[in-house]
């Protein structure tokens, strides 16, 4: 089962910008343990951190447009962080197993001229080896920038 190793949260309503476990950012951080508690006092966001995954399925399933909309979260600027100039950003690090490679999705989620939310870009990166390196850069299948993507599969061998 693929394992969350790290999220990054920005500007995504009382989220403004938040790191959990290791991330691309910060990758010296411990990753996130298979069982994660969050406590905090009223109003800190901790609901908030659980609809980030919920709304992230939305945006997959139902579109980003419908997703802010969708379970009373209101629309676009009902998400969007309260004087918050940037887009929303989630960034994931992930794994498909103890074993694999991370592979990094990350997306961005901003609002046009017509004031309808779109993904401004997404990136899923995949390292070539289980050990971040920047001479070692992750594979990218998947770069979309505003509007416009690039597809890239590996060469066969
Ligand atoms: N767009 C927004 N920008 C900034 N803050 C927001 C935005 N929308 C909601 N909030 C704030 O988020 C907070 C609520 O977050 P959330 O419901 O996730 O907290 P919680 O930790 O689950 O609280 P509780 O313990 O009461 O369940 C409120 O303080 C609210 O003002
Ligand atoms: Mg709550």
């Amino acid at each position: 089962m693929a394992r969350i190793e790290g999220i990054t949260i920005k500007n995504f309503k009382a989220l403004k910008d938040i790191s959990l476990g290791k991330t691309e950012d910060h990758w010296d951080q411990q990753s996130l343990t298979q069982l994660v508690a969050v406590i905090g006092k009223n109003g800190t966001g901790k609901s908030t951190l659980f609809d980030v995954f919920g709304f992230l399925a939305d945006c997959l399933k139902e579109g980003v447009e419908n997703a802010c909309e969708l379970r009373g979260r209101g629309g676009f600027d009902r998400i969007h962080s309260f004087n918050g100039e940037d887009s929303i950003e989630f960034d994931i690090l992930y794994r498909e197993s103890k074993n694999s490679k991370f592979i990094n999705y990350s997306v961005e989620i901003d609002q046009d001229e017509q004031n309808r939310p779109f993904v401004f870009t997404e990136c899923l990166s995949e390292y070539k080896s289980t050990e971040r390196s920047s001479t070692l850069p992750g594979d990218t299948p998947l770069d979309i920038e505003s509007g416009s993507f690039q597809l890239r599969l590996p060469h066969a061998a």
